[in-house]
C-alpha cells in the first residue's frame, strides 16, 4: 500500500517529524516563514494529512481542493483558524493540542503581568539607554501585585492554571465564565464567580482564557475599558481579536487603564497603530507556549493525532466527532 502523503506546514521539532516520517511520506515547509494562501492551496493538494499551525486559515475553498483529505491536525490548542464546520460537512476530523500547553501559557500570563506592572521592561531600556544615574525615591513606581484582586475571564485548563498561581501572591481570584464552575470546584480553587460588568469594575488585573469565536470577539472594547479601574491592567494571553485593540490603544493613550501585557494582537503579526509607541503596555510576539518541552509536546501530540487518524484509531484530540459519524 501506498504510504499516506502529509504535509507540515512549518518546521517543528524533529521528534514529531521523525515520527511522521516513519510512517508516512513527508513533506515540510522548506521556508522559515508561514507559507502563503497560493502556497498552502497548492501544498494541499494530493495529500492525506495536514498538520497546520494557528497561522494558516483553513476553509471551505481550501478544503475543496482536495477531496481525499482525510485529517487536520492543528499545531494549536486554540483552532479559531479552522473552519471546523466546512471539515465537518466534508468528513474530516480536526485535533488541536489541549492540555500541554496549559501551564507554560499561565507562566507567561503571569510574566505579562508582573512585567507591566512593575515596569520591568521599561526598566530594562532605561537601565540599558544610559539614564540610571543612582538610586530613586520616584523612579519607575508601578503597581503591586500581592493581595491584589485578579479576575480571570474564562475559566477552563488555562484560566484554573492562572487562577493557581494567584495563592502564592495572596491575591482574591474573582472569575467569569460562560458556564461556571460547580461550588465545590470553586471552593477548591479558592476562586468566587462574578458577573461579567462586576469583574469588570472589581478587578486589579484582568486576564482573558476564552476562546475566539462570534460570542467572544471584542469581549473587551470602549465600554469595558471605561468600566475598568484606572488602576487596573489587562492580560491576554487568549487570541488578539477578543480586545478592540484600537480601543484598547486609545485607552492606554489616554490612561483610562494603567497598563496591559500582550502576547497576541487583532491582526498578527500587525499591531494596532500607535500600541508600539506607548510605555504602560508589554508586547511579546505570541510566545505563551514557546518553551522547549511545550513546543515539543505539542508537536508529538499533533502527531500523535495525524497517525491515530491513518491507523483508523480514535484520535486523542478529535474537536469535531460529528465528522466521523
Ligand atoms: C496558541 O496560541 C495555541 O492556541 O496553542
Ligand atoms: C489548554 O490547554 C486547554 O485545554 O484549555
Amino acid at each position: 500500500m501506498d504510504k499516506q502523503k502529509v504535509y507540515v506546514t512549518r518546521r517543528l521539532p524533529d521528534k514529531a517529524l521523525h515520527m511522521i516520517a516513519a510512517e508516512c511520506d513527508l513533506e515540510v515547509n522548506p521556508h522559515d516563514r508561514a507559507l502563503t494562501r497560493a502556497e498552502l492551496e497548492a501544498a494541499v493538494q494530493g495529500i492525506d494529512g495536514l498538520l497546520c499551525l494557528l497561522t494558516d486559515r483553513i476553509d471551505g475553498p481550501l478544503l475543496d481542493l482536495n477531496p481525499n483529505l482525510k485529517v487536520v491536525a492543528n499545531y494549536a490548542v486554540g483552532f479559531d483558524n479552522i473552519d471546523v464546520a466546512a471539515c465537518t460537512e466534508r468528513g474530516i476530523p480536526v485535533s488541536n493540542t489541549p492540555g500541554v500547553l496549559t501551564d507554560t501559557t499561565a507562566d507567561l500570563a503571569w510574566t505579562l503581568l508582573m512585567a507591566v506592572a512593575r515596569r520591568v521592561v521599561e526598566g530594562d531600556k532605561f537601565t540599558r539607554a544610559g539614564k540610571f544615574k543612582g538610586w530613586g525615591p520616584m523612579m519607575l513606581l508601578g503597581g503591586d501585585v500581592y493581595r491584589k484582586t485578579i479576575g480571570i475571564i474564562g475559566m477552563g485548563n488555562i484560566g484554573k492554571a492562572v487562577a493557581r498561581r494567584a495563592s502564592g501572591f495572596d491575591m482574591q481570584v474573582i472569575y467569569y465564565a460562560a458556564h461556571p464552575l460547580s461550588k465545590e470546584e470553586e471552593q477548591r480553587l479558592g476562586i468566587h464567580y462574578k458577573k461579567f460588568d462586576d469583574l469588570i469594575r472589581d478587578a486589579d488585573f484582568i486576564s482573558l482564557h476564552v476562546p475566539l469565536n462570534p460570542a467572544t470577539k471584542h469581549l473587551i472594547g470602549e465600554r469595558e475599558l471605561k468600566m475598568m479601574k484606572e488602576t487596573a491592567y489587562l492580560i491576554n494571553t487568549a487570541r488578539g481579536p477578543v480586545i478592540d485593540e484600537k480601543a484598547l490603544v486609545k485607552a492606554l493613550q489616554n490612561k483610562v487603564i494603567a497598563g496591559a501585557g500582550l502576547d497576541v494582537f487583532e491582526n498578527e503579526p500587525v499591531l494596532a497603530s500607535g500600541l508600539d509607541q506607548l510605555d504602560n503596555v508589554v508586547i511579546v510576539p505570541h510566545i505563551a507556549s514557546a518553551s522547549v518541552e511545550t513546543r515539543t509536546k505539542m508537536a508529538v501530540m499533533a502527531a500523535e493525532n495525524l497517525l491515530a487518524r491513518f491507523r483508523g484509531e480514535k484520535m486523542p484530540n478529535l474537536v469535531n466527532p460529528e465528522a466521523l459519524r
